[in-house]
């Protein structure tokens, strides 16, 4: 394929590398001429293993030249990659003009081209950036998004000091577009790699670069914090971490990791507790570890919020323990919203098939005699009268039979998901707590 690439830094001059070895020809273009002159005499643009023979070949096999004219590299090429930078701006947002720059570079070129072009954004760009490039593209070239062109999702994963080999051994490839012939295109280029190439929405493509990398700042900061404890304790703290790492079932695993309401029961904020303490006595400031506590308690006081802002005054709240399955209530984040309800005056009717209050014994009665000491009062045993006698339902646990309850629940005024019910999404009333 002839493919342009924009910007040659450090993703750029990867791309345009490995897509030549690939068996492509490519077009370079940047705006500082010392880079195009690098490439243009066979050399890369940045200091990276491998990259010096890539480069080097790819030039003498003439399948790599450079340019600073944007036009003369859309006009001979079919697609075009984004590789411009997105340094962020002094008050921490993105900065996106140069990502808008080459939009209009492209667009005045399409102007005076005729075929279809494919724009692929690999830069790291905020959500929505997708549609403002392909917005400028047709003010700029008159052409129809989808008709003259098509601007795709595809964001680049290497880190620097193992680029070419992360640019082959990528985890995943993400492709996200609206136009099928164009994202087919785009798989094309990656089909030659070990990896699945996931398709998906345009914004999930945006925004998982920034996951990505956040939840990567979070494991060092942790590790970190962990380290820190554990050499005040005269602990090795790689000997713990090490063993963390072999827990492929609940550490370092899918488990835990799925949008949802807060944490509760008996163990882990305990737990955390416990550890935020020994840190505190050992004179450590351990802020990743004490904020999780804040974060889970924001989370809590949005159900509430979500449930104030339905107006509506009688609650039905579906579970109550700290997850299905269980009559455990200590530290359920469920007893904590309906203590906040009723502590607020809502009248609040609660269904749990699991708790029964004669059964109930030892800490986890006298931890509910504590934060709902009438909590007889408001548990119902019949959940379809439960659901009917009340305007907004409250569904807390994820075992929930909506197939049963669904007519019942299309006429409430709200549904408010804290489990994640699939089969009640589309309903109109429906609404996620952070879905
Ligand atoms: N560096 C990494 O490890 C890495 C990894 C994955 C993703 N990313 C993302 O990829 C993007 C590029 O990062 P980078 O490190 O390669 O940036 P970089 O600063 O090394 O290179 C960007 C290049 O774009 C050029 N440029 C600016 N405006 C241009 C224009 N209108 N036309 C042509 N060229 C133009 C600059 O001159 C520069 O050479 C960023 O969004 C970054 O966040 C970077």
């Amino acid at each position: 394929m002839k493919i342009s690439i924009f910007g040659l830094g450090y993703v750029g001059c990867v791309s345009v590398g490995c897509l030549a070895k690939n068996g492509h020809e490519i077009i370079g273009v940047d705006v500082s001429e010392f880079k195009v002159d690098l490439i243009n005499r066979g050399l890369p643009t940045i200091q990276e293993k491998d990259i010096d023979n890539i480069i080097r070949e790819g030039y003498e096999k003439g399948s790599i030249s450079a340019t600073t004219c944007a036009e003369e590299a859309v006009h001979n090429t079919d697609l075009s990659i984004i590789c411009v930078g997105t340094p962020p701006t002094a008050n921490g947002h993105l900065n996106l003009s140069y990502i808008y720059k080459t939009a209009e570079q492209i667009g005045k070129a399409l102007r005076e081209k005729e075929s279809f072009h494919t724009v692929v954004i690999r830069s790291t760009v905020m959500p929505g950036t997708n549609k403002k490039y392909g917005e400028i593209i047709e003010e700029f070239s008159g052409k129809k998004r989808g008709v003259g062109f098509s601007v795709v999702s595809n964001p680049e994963f290497l880190r620097e000091g193992s680029a070419v080999h992360d640019y082959y051994h990528p985890a995943v490839t993400v492709i996200g577009g609206d136009h099928t012939g164009a994202m087919e295109k785009v798989a094309s280029l990656y089909r030659c790699l070990d990896a699945p190439i996931e398709i998906t929405d345009v914004k999930v493509a945006e925004i998982i670069k920034y996951i990505n990398n956040s939840f990567h700042a979070l494991k060092i900061a942790f590790s970190n914090e962990v380290g820190n404890i554990c050499k005040a304790l005269h602990i090795d703290p790689f000997k713990v971490m090490d063993l963390f790492c072999k827990d492929t079932r609940l550490n370092i695993s899918p488990a835990y990791l799925k949008p949802g309401f807060a944490y509760g029961g008996s163990c882990l904020p305990k737990d955390l507790k416990g550890l935020v303490t020994l840190g505190h006595d050992n004179y450590l400031d351990t802020p990743v570890l004490a904020m999780i506590h804040s974060s889970n308690e924001q989370h809590q006081k949005k159900a509430f919020e979500l449930v104030h802002s339905k107006g509506k005054k009688n609650i039905c709240m579906v579970g109550l323990s700290f997850k299905e399955g269980t009559d455990d209530l200590r530290y359920s984040p469920y007893v904590e919203l309906a203590e906040t309800l009723i502590g607020k005056g809502y009248r609040v009717t609660i269904y749990d098939e699991y708790v029964c209050l004669s059964k109930l014994v030892g800490a986890n009665k006298a931890y509910v005699n504590e934060r709902l000491p009438h909590l007889s009062e408001h548990i119902s045993n019949n959940l379809e009268s439960a659901i009917a006698d009340n305007e907004v339902v409250v569904i807390s646990h994820r075992n929930f039979d909506a197939k049963t309850y669904r007519h019942l629940l299309k006429e409430k005024t709200a549904i408010i998901d804290l489990a994640r019910i699939h089969d009640l999404e589309e309903l109109p009333n429906y609404e996620g707590i952070c879905w």
